[in-house]
């Protein structure tokens, strides 16, 4: 199929090669294929209803439409790489083409009152809205695993730390659902970014609008957007909604990196607190023994990129006039790539994170070790009077005597300010107990918090269900 102009008219000479291979964008905005086709049915639909089309015509040119979607689906890879290579210039004037093999001049039609501008930026909202709800979907599994791990691993305790250097005794649980937090926040983000994008910007024209007596609610409603942009200059030219995508979908990455790290640290050969599955981890060419944690490295480094991505999106939106330039082209590998990354490494994550084979022992046995424990004996001190700071003074001395005598803190036995009642709470069952209200580790309180995280991420999936449901006509 031969490369359809969609501007020819008033040029001397057809593009130059070094225009066309600078100019394209067929070779990615392709991914856009099955959402283009989307709004242009919509668009001609609506065309039809408002008597701009004859209603025959617009049902000819629907039909032909989604034909060109099932036959692009159907050719599948090797047959989207024949099309590249036949040099259309982008998705839209392929579309336009394909329909045109089938209709012939009724394909015309399909653009009156419509802009490619208006066009791509419908495209780019529905686009986004799938890649939103994936990245809520997402979010939501690896919050899911999290809390089921962390309901089974209530009372399994494992050193916490700040600034990498033993703090308090927590459990595993309640390290398995601060992430949970952060994943439920990272999947509210998306369905907040979700409901702003909810507007449909078909039927702005070029910029200023259509003069055509279009309904743009009616046609809103018809791609199962909530409502039609409001300005026609900000609706070509808004990119808020792949900016925030990227945002939302780098801050998850930003949180999944956080948990690679400290899962690299576990299952190191230094830490050992947990291992990865076999079938997980990775291998190395030359050291038979190595067991590698590629997954989470790789997780680790995408985040990186991700971060990248949204810097490189925002840089490219600060300095556009209004309305529609071509910079604006550039708005899309970022979003495909970003979603890709998550589409291989969210599955990935998930199946480790459920993989994960814990040494609860090795886990105690750190986390009873009297560096954690130390304000555990300054707070029995507390409980019976002794001002804290002066308690810490009086457990900081001892643990310098301890280290000098190569002792533990309880080992020292009673003296110095220390009763033999207060060496009683060098425990870590009770300092974990102790730490009972709400937001803290104690056993109970993490079993009742990952209760309420599996509650959250049900209310949640249901009121995607329900607003999917709403929204799609
Ligand atoms: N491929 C273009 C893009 O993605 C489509 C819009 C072209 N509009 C224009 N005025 N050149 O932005």
């Amino acid at each position: 199929m031969k490369r359809r102009q969609l501007w020819g008219g008033r040029f001397a000479e057809g593009p130059a090669e070094v225009l066309r291979r600078f100019n394209d964008s067929f070779a990615f905005d392709r991914e856009l294929l099955s959402v283009d086709v989307e709004g242009s049915v919509a668009w001609a639909e609506e065309l039809g209803r408002s008597g701009v089309l004859r209603p025959a015509e617009a049902r000819a040119i629907a039909r032909g439409l989604h034909a060109v979607r099932e036959e692009w689906a159907a050719g599948g890879a090797r047959a989207a790489d024949a099309a590249v290579a036949a040099g259309h210039e982008d998705v839209h004037s392929y579309v336009e083409a394909a329909l045109a093999e089938k209709l012939g001049p009724l394909a015309g039609k399909l653009h009156t009152g419509r802009s490619r501008n208006d066009q791509v930026a419908t495209d780019v909202r529905l686009y986004l809205k799938g890649a939103l709800a994936e990245l809520e979907a997402g979010a939501l599994e690896l919050a899911g695993v999290l809390a089921v791990r962390a309901a089974d691993e209530a009372a399994t305790p494992m050193p916490g730390y700040t600034h990498l250097k033993r703090a308090e005794p927590v459990t595993f649980g309640h390290w398995a659902l601060a992430y949970a937090e952060m994943l439920l926040r990272d999947a509210g983000r998306a369905r907040d970014a979700a409901e702003r994008a909810d507007e449909c910007p078909l039927g702005s024209g070029a910029l200023s609008g259509t003069p055509l007596p279009v309904d743009r609610a009616r046609l809103a409603a018809s791609l199962g957007f909530a409502r039609p942009t409001a300005n026609s200059l900000d609706a070509v030219s808004d990119r808020d909604a792949a900016a925030e995508y990227l945002f939302a979908a780098g801050l998850l990455l930003v949180h999944l990196s956080r948990l690679a790290e400290d899962l690299i640290f576990f299952t190191s050969d230094e830490v050992r607190f947990a291992d990865l599955p076999d079938r997980l981890a990775t291998g190395s060419s030359r050291m038979p023994h190595k067991k590698n944690p590629d997954v989470l490295e790789l997780v680790r480094g995408h985040a990186g990129r991700a971060v990248g991505e949204l810097a490189g999106l925002l840089a490219l939106l600060k300095g556009i006039p209004l309305a529609y330039d071509k910079d604006l082209q550039l708005d899309k590998e970022p979003l495909f790539r970003t979603r890709a990354t998550l589409a291989a490494a969210v599955p990935a994550l998930s199946a480790l994170l459920a993989g994960l084979t814990l040494h609860r022992e090795r886990m105690r046995a750190a986390a009873s070790d009297d560096a954690l424990l130390a304000t555990e004996l300054a707070d029995a001190l507390a409980r019976r009077g002794v001002p804290f700071r002066e308690a810490h003074d009086v457990v900081g001395r001892r643990i310098a005597a301890a280290e000098e005598a190569k002792a533990s803190l309880a080992g020292l036995g009673p003296g110095d300010g220390v009763t033999s009642a207060d060496l009683r709470a060098l425990d870590v069952d009770q300092a974990l107990a102790r730490r009972a209200a709400v937001g803290g580790t104690s056993p109970r309180r993490v079993r009742a918090a990952a209760r309420a995280v599996l509650r959250r991420i049900e209310r949640q999936r249901r009121q995607r269900r329900r607003t999917g449901r709403r929204r799609r006509p």
